[in-house]
């Protein structure tokens, strides 16, 4: 039989892969997701792995696979038993072609749940390609649990799986319609190098020792930041790029030690163009990549930082749900005495007591209390009162007694607590009390599912202080990135009490100025985060020295950028948004390594690559080191 040559060999109608596709190759006519009942009759070839094998002996029924779906084929051992003969010694997972002719499905045989389902193909020839050995977890049910370790060894196992691979393909779609969004709104998309000197962002760097110029090392870039600012003194006027950065940093389900940024960088802007911008292109992104996903609000709110704290007790609020968190003091009756001790003199101190409302969580059980008590006292509460009111109305609290009624009754009506519900007070210093708060707001709104999963909640939160106080080192640590500029307004406030900057006190100006820093939060995770950046030099120079740099120490870390601004630097600014993080929520996901090909363990190991791992003798003598063991105190 003659196959003839097809122009399409299609794919999944609903995937991203058009029918119209030219996937042909000489080893298949069609892929195993493109056959329809319109191709009965006529002689197709696929190739792919075993996917399900169902021997009746004389016939063999068995489901081919490749990333574009399922094809059930039929091996007849009387029309074809050569065919028949290597159907028999396939087994799960071998690699076949196939070929043969498309029939219809006995009346009432058709499989709705696959596209192909309609079909099948009578095979005339089966090729082994490869045999496998027995995988070590099954790669036909998706449902079916394994160990992530296991995953992570048989990677390549792990994404035949169709729940990985999907994950993938809408990753791909992701990148793909952030580099078109980008390039229809003008940007240009260069590449930065690897090999680079430390861009700090807050973590330890990942080095890699020179080997032309022994006793040096090169950083792997935290991120493009320079870089990207000196494409904007070189006139580039809008760059982005896919950038891999590297953090050596603990690890947590939102962090991997090598991951990718988009990251955009735009001339002769203001806060509000890279926000306005980069708030077009999020939700332009999303309707391409995740049309069926909702996006909650547009525009997106925009919370100063502390009004995120004071609302939601996060700079990354999850918006999905109420639950705003509420200051109690006029409720108490401050400045008067409230009756409770604690409350009193946490007020007096300057401190808040502010409550949290768990709809419906009124009879939670003692322990269930110790149980929330104990999540707020490890972040740092002294204490978690609670009122709880039952389905009468009445309120019952172990701080009733202090409070007494009208005042309890009060604290229940500014919380908005309803019959059925829980009050949840903490007081303590604004920090730990809209923290502690706001962790017990995420637990309450997973507890009681108030978040929809479908929904894309994006929001702004900007307006961080500049900088925190670093008692250790008697400076001022940058916020977020050491490059981010003030808000116009707060321009002067950048020195010190005594105005010499190498003199600094937790007292000095500079800790009340606000940075023009902008963070994306989408459902509770911090998405991306960028920054107006200073782009004079001695301005920039001042910053680094409340920062603590001593203008050599300056010189020998960013001396190239610092003389870059000699030259005429625009005034500039932008973002970088994690697009492992952005592919997770996409792909509802709550670890970024399920949206990675191949992710890192905890550990930072890779467990089918064995890395990292001792380098030869050789590459040690060449690089002129010796390992001599490490001081861990
Ligand atoms: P920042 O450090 O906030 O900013 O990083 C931007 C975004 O990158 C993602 N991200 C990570 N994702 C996975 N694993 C990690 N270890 C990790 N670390 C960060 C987050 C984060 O919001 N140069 C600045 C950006 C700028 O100012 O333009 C920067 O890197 O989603
Ligand atoms: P005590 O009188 O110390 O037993 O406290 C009475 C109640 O107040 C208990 O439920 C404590 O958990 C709670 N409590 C103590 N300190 C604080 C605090 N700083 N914030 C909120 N509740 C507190």
């Amino acid at each position: 039989m003659t196959l003839p040559a097809r122009s399409t060999a299609g794919g999944r109608p609903s995937g991203t892969m058009s029918r119209m596709t030219n996937l042909a190759t000489p080893y298949r006519t069609h892929t195993c997701g493109a056959l329809r009942a319109l191709d009965a009759d006529s002689p197709a070839r696929l190739a792919g792995w075993v996917h399900r094998r169902r021997d009746h002996g004389h016939l063999i029924f068995f489901d081919l696979r490749d990333r574009y779906g399922l094809t059930q084929v039929v091996v007849d051992a009387d029309r074809a038993p050569d065919a028949h003969a290597a159907a028999s010694r396939a087994r799960s997972e071998f690699v076949l072609e196939v070929s043969g002719d498309v029939a219809l499905r006995l009346p009432g045989m058709e499989n709705a749940r696959l596209a192909t389902g309609d079909v099948e193909l009578h095979a005339t020839e089966v090729r082994i390609l490869s045999e496998a050995l027995t995988p070590p977890f099954y790669i036909n049910d998706p449902d079916a649990p394994v160990d992530e370790a296991l995953r992570l060894k048989y990677r390549y196992l792990d994404i035949r799986r169709q729940p990985m691979a999907e994950r993938l393909l809408l990753r791909s779609a992701l990148v793909r319609a952030i580099r078109d969004v980008h390039h229809e709104h003008g940007f240009v998309e260069i590449e930065t190098p690897n090999l680079i000197k430390s861009t700090p962002e807050g973590a330890r760097d990942f080095i890699v020792p020179s080997r032309l110029q022994p006793g040096t090392v090169y950083a792997l870039p935290q991120s493009p930041q320079q870089l990207k600012q000196l494409l904007m003194v070189a006139g580039i006027d809008r760059y982005f790029q896919i950038a891999r950065c590297f953090r050596d940093e603990d690890l947590r389900g939102d962090r991997q030690p090598e991951f990718t940024q988009l990251d955009l960088e735009m001339s002769f802007v203001l806060e509000d163009t890279v926000m306005d911008f980069v708030e077009t292109m999020v939700i332009e992104v999303s309707r391409r990549a995740a049309p069926d996903r909702p996006i909650l609000r547009v525009p997106f709110p925009r919370y100063t930082y502390e009004e995120a704290l004071g609302r939601f007790g996060s700079d990354k609020p999850d918006i999905r749900f109420g639950l705003e968190l509420v200051d109690l003091a006029s409720a108490l009756g401050a400045p008067a005495s409230s009756g409770f001790r604690v409350f009193d003199d946490v007020l007096a101190a300057g401190g808040r007591v502010m409550a949290v409302r768990a709809p419906g969580m009124g009879s939670l059980s003692r322990s269930g209390v110790d149980e929330l008590t104990e999540l707020a006292r490890r972040h740092g509460a002294k204490g978690l009162a609670h009122v709880s009111v039952d389905a009468d109305g009445g309120l019952h609290s172990p701080i009733g007694k202090f409070l007494g009624e009208e005042t309890l009754r009060s604290v229940a009506d500014a919380a908005g607590a309803e019959p059925g519900d829980l009050v949840l007070i903490v007081a303590d210093s604004f920090d730990t009390t809209t923290d502690v708060l706001g962790r017990l707001r995420t637990e309450i709104g997973a507890r009681r599912g108030l978040a929809d999963p479908d929904v894309l909640a994006y929001c702004w939160v900007h307006r961080f202080p500049m900088y925190k106080w670093d008692a250790e080192y008697v400076r001022w640590d940058a916020t977020h990135n050491p490059f981010s500029g003030p808000v116009p307004e707060d321009m002067p406030l950048l020195t010190t009490a005594s105005g010499d900057l190498s003199v600094r006190t937790p007292e000095d100006p500079a800790g009340r100025a606000r940075a023009q820093q902008y963070d994306v939060a989408l459902n509770g995770w911090e998405l991306g985060g960028g920054s107006v950046r200073i782009h004079h030099r001695e301005e920039l120079e001042r910053s680094f020295l409340l920062q603590g740099h001593s203008l050599e120490a300056m010189h020998d870390k960013f001396g190239g950028m610092l003389e870059a601004f000699d030259y005429g630097a625009p005034p500039h600014g932008g973002i970088a948004l994690g697009v492992d993080r952005w592919a997770a929520l996409l792909a509802y996901q709550t670890n970024i390594r399920e949206v990675m090909a191949f992710p890192k363990t905890q550990s930072g190991g890779d467990l089918m690559l064995d890395a990292p791992s001792a380098p030869d003798q050789e590459q040690w003598d060449e690089l002129g080191l010796r390992f001599v063991g490490v001081k861990r105190d």
